[in-house]
């Protein structure tokens, strides 16, 4: 019989992609001092981030996911956070508008810094030094120094990620978000698109609806609705030391909560059944995700599921397939006949990026928009086939205007890489990318209720 959970039950059992710090002394002085201080989330906000899926789960919502591959601590700026913010927004105001479903957004962001890696270790020019694993742990620079695990990194990351909450929540709750200003934005950004017109009719019908809202006596001054919004913060709970140290009891309920923030994941490398990250998210209540790749076996999910989420409650677990454009349409339909099979409510949502990273002749590591959106379409033609609901995305993009992903309107060449590519780790869809996008599925949504396939 296997030991009753704790926050340190993980430390039992295997834990991959873990750093091998120096000096345990000093890991275990940064988890008493990131012990002590305050959860960056209240559980309560995790709890209504649950509800929220289980609606999702039940086709009545859709999640939209995204945020950086890796956040970086060189690249911390108000413009940054701001940008990613302003462009999840907009993304969600178009799914919302013309996808007519309400869309709970969660953003990758404000702790995103750990990496799991293919290798241990890369080599450059005959140098063999340990692979960058994110900013919480080493450095990116290529040098035996910034190579070294430092667990300091821990606590620049934990005040980074408050720093960033905090504008976050000021954001979305102090004026930026009100869909009036989402509305200029839209219109801002539409001056040299190539698919303004497309937008420009969104727009006109947002605008009318707000004035006839208006009319009838709904406005930003009384309508919070129109004035606020809700972001919800999460990343991969890869570093466990760091997660165990910001894991609290509820004051509430009593119940275990990872305050690091309101949803965690658990990564393609790291969701070995008996493994650490698996044990360590089974026994906090936060809503929490796991990566699909197309190597998982139907009777393993099953598995997984059961042990992520035993009393198999609507809204705790979310799949995130990532398979590849040429692969997804051949993986999936087994496993969601499976869990469908099985009575297990899940959310279903897509990340169509992991599964579609290239190396372009140059060198770059890159992703071309339409395998992205051929995932994507795929990803919900199976789910329209099998009766179940396609119920959200999970992107890496940026607010701001990087060249990182091939295609889109813009038609981002291989040649066009190198002017601006400036990702931490994996190459993200740009501003008009993640719109252009954002339509594309919202036409996805509109079909789907119309019960086109
Ligand atoms: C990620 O989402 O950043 C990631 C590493 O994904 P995966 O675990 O699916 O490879
Ligand atoms: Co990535």
């Amino acid at each position: 019989m296997a030991k009753p959970w704790d926050p340190a039950s993980w430390r039992q059992r295997t834990a991959h992609q873990q750093p091998k710090y120096q000096s345990q002394r000093d890991v275990q002085a940064v988890e008493a001092q990131l012990a002590g201080y305050p959860p960056l989330v209240f559980a309560e906000e995790a709890r209504e981030l649950r509800r929220q899926l289980a609606d999702v789960a039940e086709g009545k919502a859709f999640l939209l996911q995204g945020g950086d591959c890796a956040e970086s601590f060189a690249d911390f700026n108000a413009n940054r956070i701001r940008d990613t913010f302003k462009v999840l927004l907009q993304m969600a105001v178009v799914l919302t508008f013309a996808g007519n479903l309400p869309v709970v957004k969660v953003a990758r962001m404000a702790g995103q810094y750990a990496k799991p890696r293919s290798a241990d270790t890369e080599t450059v020019g005959g140098i063999e030094l340990p692979s960058y694993r994110g900013d919480i742990i080493n450095g990116i620079d290529f040098t035996e120094q910034a190579r070294v695990p430092d667990p300091q990194r821990m606590l620049t990351a934990y005040n980074q990620s408050a720093a960033t909450l905090n504008l976050l929540r000021a954001f979305a709750q102090g004026g930026l978000a009100d869909l009036h200003q989402v509305h200029a934005w839209n219109l801002s950004y539409l001056e040299n698109n190539p698919q303004r017109d497309r937008y420009l009719q969104l727009a006109e019908r947002l605008q009318d609806a707000l004035e006839f809202m208006a009319v009838c006596g709904v406005n930003s001054a009384n309508t919070p609705a129109i004035r606020e919004t809700t972001l919800y913060t999460s990343h991969e709970a890869l570093l466990l030391n760091y997660e165990q140290a910001l894991t609290r009891t509820d004051s509430l309920t009593g119940k275990w909560y990872d305050c690091s923030a309101h949803m965690l994941w658990i990564g393609e490398r790291t969701r070995q059944l008996d493994a650490a990250h698996v044990e360590f998210l089974s026994g906090v209540w936060n809503p929490i995700g796991v990566k699909v790749g197309p190597n998982m076996a139907t009777d393993e999910l099953i598995q997984l599921i059961d042990r992520l989420n035993p009393k198999n409650e609507p809204g705790r677990l979310t799949l995130i397939t990532r398979m590849g454009a040429d692969t997804l349409g051949d993986k999936l339909p087994a496993l969601v006949r499976a869990v469908k099979k099985e009575g297990r409510s899940v959310v279903w949502s897509t990340d169509p990026m992991h599964g579609n990273t290239e190396k372009a002749s140059s060198g770059f590591k890159t992703r071309n928009f339409d395998n992205i959106l051929r995932e994507i379409r795929d990803f919900f033609a199976v789910h329209r086939a099998e009766g179940t609901h396609p119920g959200g995305i999970h992107l890496e993009m940026t607010g701001q205007h990087v060249t990182e992903c091939t295609g889109g309107a813009w038609d981002i060449s291989e040649a066009d890489l190198a002017s601006c590519y400036r990702t931490q780790c994996d190459p993200r869809l740009n501003a008009d990318q993640v719109l252009e996008l954002a339509f594309c599925i919202s036409e996805m949504l509109r079909d789907g209720r119309n019960g086109k396939a």
